[in-house]
Parts: structure tokens; sequence; C-alpha cells
């Protein structure tokens, strides 16, 4: 059956080339694995480069009081003790040395003037802890790990969308997929997969995130049978440009704040005074994001609904050196010139922090042979990620993925590939060419995201939630009949049609997670229960297939051993 099809064979596949995918990937061509890494989209163009103020490690260059620990505290403190404490530490342990490594392949940091890599204060970070190149930070580590794969050889599939994880037995044999291009479909062999095809932001109306970022990765695991958790917690980030309306959701890089942004109202108010006067503009992400989105409903938003953000005191070329992005996005986009006055700024959805429930040393996900590592996978962050731990994590956790798959390949022989899996991800990618006369992709894709940013958003109720949910099920009744025009080739509205799967699967976990969560914590805040619960701090959220149907169960939050304890209770 799979000679129908082109095949190709590896020992580990990789979904996603973004920086956790570019990782592992290096890391499993270094274990002497065959590696293939499959992206939707062209090489390098993935939302790490959306990480633009930096990288958080403790390297202690700036603020020799840095270390580990309080790299370890800051995060857990930020992510409200959801984390899984065994990642937030072998990530705080070995962010520096991922950093260095990065360095030795050649990227490029900016300096102290004793010529060590340069740091900056973000949200939520006790000290200067962001290495950064002026706001390009993210774009500097993909280039570094394109050109470190493509030295290595590793096999680049781009433009090339996998629809189904194929498995034998239970565990992982490879994936199905088409050419974007051509509509050509493709079967890949695989003992190993690491999804890293981070989050869902495209399901929501405002976001930072391109047109890639429909879910896919998390959606795929699913259906294999994988255990997604936490997914209530999304996070919108403070800053994204507000105006003019066909910009709007673009990121404004949190190091603006970092450099000494204040934010203000239409009345000329600091107001984050009134909302975190220790921390003001670099409290973490989620109490920023809910207060911009407060003094705008309450009337005190600007023009375009927003805030203000100014970094204009500071001299021009000050500006212009450490933030180049944002001076010529803001000249360019909005005819703004950030050096003389203020930018409006307004939350956009810009990271999903739940995902695919993995093992803190592996990656490992719930489907044997299956491993995820970023934006994909959950438990890092908590209940809320800090700028700048995004970046962080996918070299930490796409190295440690990358490592395991290739030992799992080693050691795991040949998988079959079942013939009637492959037929039946033929013909369900084929159908919208056969239904006539259904609903158009496009439709259905603003409704949902009408609806997800209506109801799902910084803040939740009860009531908004259930219309969500139903809002979903008939939107998933609809898509399931959608229909195409045209043919395989070059074709949008059926990649679109595909994608709507995905994005409809991942919008209805997010939904029932948010619904099953009576309380507020982190990036998740019901104003029905506005206090944290002591007894929801024990417990993870975990979505599973169920049949046809999303079946939702708690695990307990594991078990903090004592010297990390203790770690947590100290303070700088
Ligand atoms: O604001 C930023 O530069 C984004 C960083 C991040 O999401 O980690």
């Amino acid at each position: 059956m799979t000679e129908k099809f082109e095949t190709h064979e590896h020992d580990v596949l990789i979904i996603g080339a973004g920086g956790a995918g570019l990782r592992a990937a290096v890391e499993a061509l270094n274990q002497g694995a065959s590696v293939g890494v499959v992206c939707k989209s062209l090489l390098g163009k993935a939302h790490t480069v959306m990480a633009e103020g930096g990288i958080a490690a403790a390297m202690g260059n700036v603020d020799a009081a840095d270390d580990w620990k309080t790299h370890f505290r800051d995060t857990m403190r930020g992510g409200k003790l959801l984390n899984n404490w065994r990642m937030a530490q072998l990530h705080a342990q070995e962010a520096p040395n991922a950093v260095r490594e990065l360095e030795q392949w050649g990227a490029l940091f900016d300096r102290t003037d004793s010529g060590e890599i340069m740091q900056r204060a973000f949200g939520g970070h006790t000290f200067k802890r962001l290495c950064h190149v002026g706001d390009r930070t993210g774009l500097e580590i993909i280039r570094t790990l394109q050109d470190r794969g493509v030295q290595l050889g590793i096999d680049v599939y781009m433009e090339c969308t996998v629809t189904r994880l194929l498995l034998d037995g239970g565990r992982i044999a490879g994936a199905f997929a088409y050419w974007r291009e051509q509509g050509r479909f493709v079967v890949f062999k695989a003992k190993s997969i690491v999804i890293a095809t981070g989050g869902v932001g495209k399901a929501w109306k405002v976001t930072s995130n391109s047109w890639e970022y429909t879910g896919d990765g998390m959606a795929l695991a699913y259906e294999a049978g994988a255990e997604l958790m936490d997914l209530e917690f999304v996070q919108f980030h403070p800053t994204g440009m507000v105006w003019p309306p066909g910009v709007q959701g673009i990121l404004v890089t949190e190091a603006v704040r970092g450099e000494g942004g204040i934010l203000r109202n239409k009345l000329g108010e600091r107001f984050m005074e009134k909302y975190d006067p220790k921390k003001l503009e670099l409290s973490t992400r989620d109490v920023v994001a809910r207060s911009i989105y407060t003094e705008v409903r309450e009337g005190r938003g600007t023009e375009h609904g927003g805030a203000y953000l100014d970094i204009s005191h500071k001299p021009a070329e000050y500006v212009k050196r450490k933030l180049p992005g944002m001076y010529h996005q803001f000249k360019e986009l909005a005819d703004v010139d950030i050096t003389k006055g203020p930018m409006e700024v307004g939350p956009t959805f810009h990271y999903t922090i739940g995902g695919i429930r993995v093992e803190a040393e592996t990656g490992a996900a719930t489907v044997p042979g299956l491993f995820a590592a970023g934006e994909a996978a959950a438990g890092m962050h908590g209940a809320n990620r800090l700028g700048g731990n995004s970046l962080s994590d996918l070299l930490v956790f796409g190295r440690r993925a990358g490592l395991a798959a290739a030992a799992h390949a080693k050691k795991t022989s040949a998988p079959a590939i079942d013939s009637k899996q492959v037929e039946d991800a033929e013909r369900e990618m084929l159908a919208p060419f056969e239904h006539r006369g259904g609903p158009n992709p496009y439709e259905i894709h603003r409704e949902l995201q009408d609806t997800l940013q209506s109801l799902v958003g910084i803040f939740r109720n009860e009531e908004d939630l259930k219309r969500a949910l139903a809002e979903i099920q008939r939107l998933k009744e609809r898509a399931a009949n959608v229909s195409v025009e045209g043919s395989r080739l070059f074709n949008p509205g059926w990649h679109l049609a595909r994608d709507l799967k995905s994005m409809l699967t991942i919008a209805e976990a997010v939904t029932r997670c948010a619904l099953e969560r009576k309380e507020s914590r982190g990036a998740h805040s019901r104003i029905d229960f506005p206090e944290y619960d002591p007894v929801w701090a024990k417990k993870n959220n975990i979505i599973i297939r169920d049949g046809a149907g999303m079946a939702l169960r708690q695990r307990p939050v594991p078990e903090m051993p004592e010297e990390l304890k203790q770690v947590l209770a100290e303070d700088k």
C-alpha cells in the first residue's frame, strides 16, 4: 500500500523546524541517528523569531548574584507553582550552557563593556537575565541552529504538512503528510517522532502567531492517544500593536519595557502603579495583560483601544540600537517614530502554555516513540510563562527530546506501516473535494476566531465558556462537511480545511480545561472564581481521546522534593 506513495524513512522524524525542532534534530544527529525534519512552512520561518527580547539564562554577567536557584524560583513563582518542578529545575540549571553552546556555534549576542554576553531585565525575573541581540534574539537563534543542522546534514522536508501519526500496535511507526505545493501525499516511516510544532495562536483573532500556528502537533498527538495537559493556560502577551487594523496583534517586544518603557492610559496615568506598585511594567505578563485590558474596559484606553507604551524619554540613539526592530516596525507599519512619542499597544495571543504531557528528562509523551518539545509540550511554565523562558526551554528540552528520541530509535525494531491507517488518512484529506456545497473553511475559521477571542479570552466565566463550547461543537459539525473548490495544486482553502480540524480540537481542549478549573491562577482568570484555590494548586487538567469524544480528568501535581521547597522559600 505504501508503495503507492512517495516514502521516506528515518530513525527520528521531527515535525516542526522552529528552535525546539532544530535543536532536537542537531542532538539526534549527534547521536548518529538518521533525522528528517518536516515543516509546514519554509525552514527558519518559525514563531521562535517572535521571542525577540532575549533568552533567559542565569549567567550572572550583569547581575553577579544571579544563579540557577533564583531562576528556578522566579519560574515557579511566575507559573504559580503549577510548573513541573523537575522541568523548571533542569531548565534553570541547563540554560546557561545552552546559551554558551549556541555562542560556540556562531550566535552573536550584544556585549557588556567587559565583553561578556549582555543581559537585560524582563518581567518576573529578579535579575537582568535575558541574553539578547537587540530585539532580534529569536531570529539569531534560528539562524544559528539552521546553520548547525545544515552543516550536520539534516534532511529537511519543507512546505510539507503532517496530517496523521501512524501507529504499530500503539507505538509510533511514522506519519502521513502532503506537499503543500503539489498536493501529493507522502509517507514517513520512523521509529521516533518529536513534535515541535508550537502552539495554536491562529485560532484566536488577535495574535502574534502567523498562519502556521494551528495546534497541529498537539492535535496529532491527541489523535494518536497521547495526553494533553493544562490547556486552559494560554498567554496573552501584554503588548501587541493595536493600530492600524491590518497589523493588529503583531508583537511589541517586552524588551521595550525591559529597557525602561512606561505604560500610561489616556489620562497620562502610569497605571501599573495601581496593579503592581513594586514591579510596575516588569510585573509578570498575566498581570500586565489584565491591567491593560482593565484600563481599556473601564474607559481609560487609547483612541484605538489600547495603552500607551513610551520609551521616548531614552536617547534616540539608544532606542535605535537596543530596539532596532521596534523602531522600524512602528515607522513602517504605523508611521510612528518611537524615539519621539509613544506606541499604542494591547494584549495579543502569544503562546500556548499547556500542551502535550511529557516526561521532564526525555520529553517522552504517553505514546511509545512519541516525544515533544518547546511550545507544543506542557509543564515547564505552569500557569504563566515568564518572557525569555521559551527560548531557553526550547534549547534545553529540544536537546533532551532529540537525545531520547535517538536512544529510543536505537533500541527499537523497525515498526510496520498499517495500510488501513494510510488509506484512512488519504480518504480524510480527499473528503473536502467530495463534499459539494458544504461550508467554506474561511468562514468557519473566522467564526472560531471570533468565538475564542470574545468568550475564551483574558477574563473568563462559566456562561461564556459554556457558550464557547457549544459554538465549537457546532463548528466541528460544520467543519466535518467543509468543501473546497479546485484541485490539490497550490490550494490554500484545502490546507485550511485540514488545519481547522486541529484548531477545533485544541480549542475544545482549551475551553473544557478552562471550564473545569474553577479558580484564577496565572494566565487563567475566572471572574466567577477570582481567587486561588489550594485544591486546584495540586491538580493538572488532562485531556485524552475517548473514542470519538474528548475526556477530561485530573492528575495530581507531582510533589516537590524538600531541597527544592527550601530553594523556593528563600528570597533574594
Ligand atoms: O516580548 C518578547 O520579546 C517575547 C519574548 C518571549 O515570548 O519569550
